[in-house]
Formats: C-alpha cells, sequence, structure tokens
C-alpha cells in the first residue's frame, strides 16, 4: 500500500512538472475529466455523486471504518463535516491511493460564521450593511477551514426571509433580495477569492435553492407556495448574484415550491439557474433531500427518487444514499440516460481539478501551515470590530449612552441579565459553529459581557457589580431575586437578555418572539429602582418587547457576536466605536403581524393611522413595525440635504443621476448607511411602496459633509409582470434616500420612454 502511495505521488509530481511546462487550459482540464470517466464503471461515476458523513455525525472509530472501506471501494465522491485532521490525511490517503482510480475526496463543512475564529452570526454580520468587512471574514474563514482540511463550505445561505418565527433567518441576510445579493457577492469573493486552486481559498455554496426563507408559518421545512413574481423578485435576485460573481455550487432546498420538491425541481435547476444564467457548477441535494422527495409523496421509491433528482439538473447526494440506491437501476430502466450520469460526475470532476486537488491531494492537508493558520490572534480583532459595528442602537432616550466616565463620583454599574455572563449553550454563538467540534468546544474562548465590560469600566472608574449567578438557560425566581439586588446597589443597570445560542438555527422555529423565561419581569423590576437601564438583547432574530420598548430608555442589539462579544460590546456602550449597524430585518411589535417587512404592495386600502376603519389594519396593534428595516441609532447625528435630480424625466436607456449631502452635525466620529429607495407610482400590476436600489456605508468627522452622487439605470427600475416579462413601464416614480427604511428625503421622476 505503501510503495502504491508512493509511485502515486511521484506520478502526481510528474503530472505537476508537466502542467507547469504546458500551461493547462479549460480545455486540458476537460480532456482529462474525459480521459478519466472512459476508466470509470458505472459504480464508480455513482460514488463520485455520493457524499457520505463524518465524524462530526457518525463519531466513532466504526463510522471511520465503515467511511473507508466505501472510499476504497470507489463508492464516495465527497465526505461532508469531518473534523479530526490526522483522520482526514487517512481518509484521503486512502481515495487516491487505495482505490483504483486514486480520485481525491471532496471534504464539504457548514462554515457559517467562522470555523475556529467565531464572527458574529450572518444576520449581524448583515446588520453591519459593510461589505469589505464581510469579505474580509469570509477570507479569514477560508483561510482557517481550508488549512484544517476543508475544501467547499456550505455556504453562504442566501435565503431572503420575512418571518423571524424561522430559526434559520440568523443564517441569512434579512428581508432584502438587493442587500442579500450584495452579502451573497461579498461572501462568495471571500470564500473563493480569485483562484479556488490557491491552498488558502475553499468553494462556496449558495443554499438553499430556492424559497426555503418562504416556509409557511415560519416553520423549518414546511411547504412554500408563492407567485413567479415573488420567486422573481425576492427570492431568486442573491441566487442570481452569487451565481453571477461565479460561485462553485449550489444546494437544494429542503422544501417543496409550488408543490415540487426543490431537488427535483427542473424548472429551478435547469431552466432558470443552468438556462437562464448560464451557471455551470455543482448542485449538492440537502442532507437527504433526495431521499425526502418519497416522504413528500413526489417520488416512489429510491430509484423514482433518483431520477427525478437527478433529471432536474441535481448533482450530488448529501447523506442520503438515494443514488447509492437508486441511481443504477435509474440507468439501467433507461430512466436516465449515461449522458445524464456523466454529466453530474464532470461537474464533480471539475470542481475537483478547479480546487487543484488531482495536482495535488494533499494541497489543503499540510499540517504544519494548519498550525500557524489557525486561530491567529489578529483574526480576533476582525471578529472584534465586525461584531462591534453590527450592532445596532434601537433607542437612546435622553442620550443615556455611550456610558461616560465615573468622573471621581462614588459610582456603581451592575451587569446582570442572563445572558451577562454565560458560559454554557455555545451562547453569544449559535449551533453553526462546527468547526469548533462539538467535543473541542471551550467556552473560554468567548469574552462574556461581564469579562468584556468590567475592566473597562473600572478603568473609567465605575465600581463593577457582576452576579454571575445563572445562565440563560437555568434562571428561576431565586436567581432573578439575587439580580435585583445587585441591581438595586447601582446607579446604572446594563440588563443582558435575549436567546440561548443553541435555540437558533436549524430546526428550531418559534411561535412566540417574546423575550424568553419571564425575562420582561426582570426588566419590569429592575424598571422600578428608576435608575438609567441598558437592554443589551442577544438574538438571533427580530424579537418583540413592546414593553421595554415603551419603558427601557436604551436598547442595543448585539445579536450573537461571537468569540469577541464583551470586547465589542463594551467598545460600543462606552462610546469607543460609534454604533453605525441598522437593521436588515424589520423588528415586529407582535408575532402576530409576521410576515412583515418594508418592501411590502402596496393596498388598497392603506392604513394611515392605527385604529383607522376600514384599512388595511389590525384592532389590537398598530400595523406599523416596532423598528423599521434599516433603522439604527448612532451618538452622533447625520443631516440630510433635499435630494437634487440632474434630469428628472428619462428618456430611452437613461439612467437617472441623483445626488445628496449627507453632514454629520454631531460630536464624535460616526459612520452612516445611506439608503436609498424608488417606488413605481404607475406600473402595469402593483408595486412594493418601497424597494431598496442602493446604500453606502460612509465615515464622517464631526462637522464633515459628503455629497453622494448616484446612479440608477432602467434595469433597476424593472420588475417581472405577471407574464414573466422584465420590464420598466412609462411613468411616475418617487426616490427615497436616507438613513433608514423610514427616516428619508424624496423626490420625483419619471420615465418617460422606454426600450421595446
Ligand atoms: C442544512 C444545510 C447544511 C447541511 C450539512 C442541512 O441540514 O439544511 O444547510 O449545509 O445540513 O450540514
Amino acid at each position: 500500500m505503501l510503495i502504491n502511495y508512493v509511485w502515486r505521488r511521484r506520478l502526481f509530481f510528474l503530472v505537476s512538472l508537466l502542467n507547469s511546462i504546458f500551461v493547462l487550459n479549460a480545455q486540458d482540464t476537460e480532456a482529462r475529466i474525459n480521459l478519466l470517466l472512459a476508466k470509470m464503471t458505472v459504480d464508480e461515476k455513482i460514488g463520485q455523486l455520493n457524499q457520505l458523513p463524518g465524524d462530526l455525525m457518525t463519531g466513532s472509530e466504526v463510522g471511520k471504518e465503515d467511511l473507508l472501506a466505501q472510499i476504497r471501494s470507489g463508492r464516495v465522491g465527497s465526505v461532508l463535516s469531518h473534523t479530526n485532521f490526522e483522520q482526514k490525511i487517512i481518509l484521503q490517503r486512502a481515495a487516491v491511493s487505495e482505490s483504483r482510480l486514486g480520485i481525491p475526496l471532496l471534504f464539504g463543512f457548514d462554515v457559517i460564521h467562522g470555523y475556529k475564529t467565531v464572527f458574529p452570526i450572518p444576520l449581524a454580520q448583515a446588520a453591519s450593511w459593510d461589505m469589505r468587512a464581510i469579505e474580509e471574514v469570509e477570507r479569514i474563514a477560508a483561510r482557517e477551514a481550508s488549512a484544517d482540511g476543508q475544501h467547499w463550505t456550505f455556504s453562504p445561505m442566501v435565503d431572503v426571509s420575512r418571518d423571524p418565527r424561522w430559526g434559520r433567518v440568523m443564517e441569512g441576510a434579512g428581508e432584502d433580495p438587493y442587500l442579500s445579493g450584495k452579502i451573497a457577492e461579498a461572501r462568495v469573493r471571500g470564500f473563493q477569492g480569485d483562484d479556488l486552486g490557491q491552498s488558502s481559498t475553499i468553494a462556496a455554496c449558495a443554499k438553499h435553492f430556492a424559497g426555503y426563507g418562504f416556509s409557511e408559518a415560519g416553520r423549518d421545512y414546511n411547504t412554500v407556495d408563492m407567485s413567479e413574481q415573488r420567486l422573481r423578485e425576492v427570492v431568486l435576485p442573491p441566487f442570481k448574484a452569487a451565481a453571477k460573481v461565479g460561485v462553485a455550487t449550489f444546494m437544494n432546498a429542503f422544501n417543496t415550491l409550488n408543490g415540487v420538491p426543490a431537488s427535483m425541481n427542473k424548472y429551478l435547476i435547469t431552466d432558470i439557474l443552468r438556462g437562464e444564467w448560464t451557471w455551470s457548477g455543482l448542485v449538492v441535494s440537502d442532507w437527504n433531500s433526495f431521499g425526502e422527495t418519497i416522504v413528500h409523496g413526489a417520488a416512489a421509491d429510491d430509484v423514482d427518487a433518483a431520477s427525478k433528482c437527478l433529471s432536474a439538473g441535481s448533482d450530488m447526494d448529501m447523506a442520503g444514499g438515494t443514488f447509492q440506491r437508486g441511481l443504477k437501476k435509474a440507468l439501467e430502466g433507461k430512466r436516465i440516460s449515461m449522458q445524464q450520469l456523466d454529466e453530474a460526475v464532470r461537474r464533480v470532476l471539475r470542481l475537483k481539478y478547479s480546487l487543484g486537488l488531482f495536482d495535488n491531494p494533499f494541497l489543503y492537508l499540510d499540517g504544519e501551515r494548519r498550525l500557524k493558520e489557525l486561530s491567529q490572534p489578529v483574526y480576533r480583532e476582525t471578529a472584534r470590530s465586525i461584531a462591534a459595528s453590527s450592532m445596532v442602537l434601537l433607542k437612546n432616550q435622553g442620550k443615556i449612552l455611550p456610558i461616560r466616565p465615573a468622573a471621581g463620583l462614588k459610582k456603581k454599574i451592575a451587569i446582570v441579565g442572563p445572558m451577562a455572563d454565560s458560559k454554557t449553550n455555545k451562547d453569544y454563538m449559535s449551533f453553526w459553529t462546527l468547526g469548533l467540534g462539538m467535543q473541542y468546544y471551550d467556552s473560554t474562548q468567548v469574552v462574556t459581557p461581564a469579562e468584556g465590560l468590567k475592566p473597562v469600566l473600572e478603568n473609567m472608574g465605575y465600581e463593577v457589580l457582576v452576579r454571575p449567578v445563572c445562565t440563560a438557560g437555568d434562571c428561576d425566581e431565586k436567581s432573578y431575586a439575587m439580580m435585583i439586588e445587585t441591581a438595586r446597589e447601582a446607579d446604572i443597570i446594563i440588563a443582558c437578555v435575549g436567546e440561548r445560542g443553541l435555540d437558533c438555527g436549524e430546526s428550531k422555529s418559534v411561535a412566540s418572539l417574546d423575550l424568553p423565561r419571564n425575562q420582561e419581569g426582570l426588566l419590569r423590576l429592575l424598571g422600578r429602582f428608576g435608575k438609567p437601564v441598558v437592554m443589551v438583547l442577544f438574538n438571533s432574530r427580530p424579537m418583540t418587547f413592546e414593553w421595554a420598548s415603551e419603558n427601557i430608555p436604551a436598547i442595543l442589539v448585539a445579536w450573537q457576536p461571537g468569540f469577541e462579544t464583551g470586547n465589542a460590546l463594551a467598545d460600543v456602550l462606552t462610546g469607543r466605536v460609534n454604533p453605525s449597524g441598522k437593521l436588515p430585518m424589520t423588528f415586529p411589535r407582535k408575532v402576530g403581524q409576521v410576515p412583515i417587512y418594508y418592501n411590502h404592495l402596496r393596498t388598497g386600502r392603506p392604513q394611515a393611522s392605527f385604529g383607522m376603519p376600514f384599512t388595511s389594519g389590525y384592532l389590537d396593534v398598530s400595523a406599523t413595525p416596532a423598528y423599521p428595516f434599516g433603522h439604527g441609532l448612532s451618538y452622533t447625528e447625520f443631516q440630510y440635504s433635499d435630494i437634487t435630480i440632474t434630469k428628472p424625466t428619462l428618456e430611452k436607456g437613461e439612467s437617472l443621476a441623483a445626488s445628496i449631502s449627507v453632514t454629520n452635525i454631531g460630536d464624535r466620529i460616526g459612520s452612516e448607511v445611506i439608503q436609498c429607495y424608488t417606488q413605481d407610482l404607475t406600473a402595469e400590476v402593483a408595486r412594493p411602496v418601497k424597494e431598496l436600489k442602493r446604500f453606502l456605508k460612509i465615515t464622517l468627522n464631526p462637522g464633515e459633509t459628503k455629497k453622494i452622487q448616484l446612479k440608477i439605470s432602467q434595469e433597476d427600475l424593472s420588475y417581472w409582470d405577471n407574464e414573466l416579462r422584465f420590464r420598466v413601464d412609462p411613468g411616475k416614480f418617487k426616490l427615497f434616500i436616507g438613513g433608514s427604511s423610514e427616516a428619508v428625503k424624496e423626490a420625483d421622476f419619471e420615465v418617460k420612454s422606454i426600450k421595446k
């Protein structure tokens, strides 16, 4: 076996040498793939489409042995979620030296918000509206993951969602298709860089294609039924953006879309993705989603499921074994053709080539690089800065924040609440921190709010009172009573409340968005002391806290900020960092308002004020959000000039050119996300009240003004009508620019004539 390995290495060396002499181009790669395909048996071809779970799921040595045997027999093309580095070398060696054709394995992994260094959850990162920072986060994640032997991440999740009951909103970029598209591009660039063949880049995966964020009632895996217009205008744009920047892979969604399971949805995969968008990468199933087509009742058995999924355009079977059991019979029964099978195998082999695995299967398994690369301290600086710029200041009545120095006075600050100093349940993170491995998870990596705040506040002259009497999962009446006693002594109270880390993500849907475990009761008691209370919310989704909104003077959404939680929080609460986050998802007043989102269609009876009869609203709650999309305060203030439009009437093909000046009229440096929305007033169908078209994050010194110019093309103003024509109609439009989807300057313009 060893000799065999040595010879294979020599052969690889020879091939690499030849490559460098006759620089390989795409055609050469295709020729090599064809040569390889010609040697492959049907079982080996199906093996390449088979992805099996690694140690994170199977855990045991037995699992490993079984996996090894299957790899040796050429029945595995890829392994997902394998954490143990040395074992990955063993598995790769089995593939390249002990299987008949020596085809290297592809290691896939969910790198969702960091790998070894944990960043804020993706929804939080979206709140930064900072594309450069998001790209940098994924660059670091790719460096760490690739150094640990991973070739492929199942990220970014680009599912737009308007339903915070759905636990997976934490993995996405919120409710807006344009913002989600921009973030999808940044993430793909971050993971893949310019060259997938570099050992520090990994293949990305746009998931879940498509519609998963619209599962009925916010229940995970549930039915999705929607109009073609909504699909085209809201769900597909971020996928299209990812495809355009060259994302290497796509993943199917678990749900049915208009009755057809996404994994066997030919319309989605073949007609739109591969047809209209001319994207040619690999499509992987979600975990057993091929098999689940049978449970949906849309396939009779493995053979039926396998043939339907492959025929629809899906290529690789994640963890389900449906292709293993059904594809050969589907071929024999002429349900699929050899050409279809070959095409899917080609896509797998192509990805392996582009990652450089055929030239060096151990490119990502270099122990020395691993030691140098993982958990570099400098990565934590990025984690800290993006955590701080993700935080959203919802409310700051009486400007009680930032906390100012105690100035020699004997002042006390209490840090209380179940999330003040939690060291369990992956709090301040999520279960999507698999790179740490369940077994390796070490809570000391996380700087808790109390740990981060205490030294900083002490330096500012405060006495800091912390009572780590309980954590989010186990606070009882007694521990609440102790917190109240602690807070009673203080001059300022910081109340850390919210969700546990493990209460979000996949299969974590909820029917109530209220603060869990009587945390509102705690806030009400703290409020009675009449002292300034700052509520810090740790959350994975928009939540509801009407009482707090009315009664607590300062509220900061911290999300789940990752390893640097406490340091980033100290930065924001003390003003070292001026908050600049803006909500990527609307916060409702009550769960019954869901789905609530800013870019809704106009109704025939809009409600101008709460209680107006025969208008579109509720009897018991205002129809407006608690906090709108795009909202977020700063410690300084930004003033917007009026909008200038150079030519408000657009002729055929002309773009709109507009400008606005923004001034920092406060006394400290700050960053503002300038948001630009349009409204189509006279189209052939009802159009949204507002749609985000551009945004820009800028930093201004006190007194500084910047003039912003922007262009919006007629294509940007176009929409899909109900006969699926992408069109812009002549007529009136509005342009809005401001610091949220509500507080905006307005101007009118008109599209006079259009291209036919
Ligand atoms: C999730 C995917 C994930 C996969 C592999 C599935 O349950 O839906 O998003 O990539 O598991 O862990």
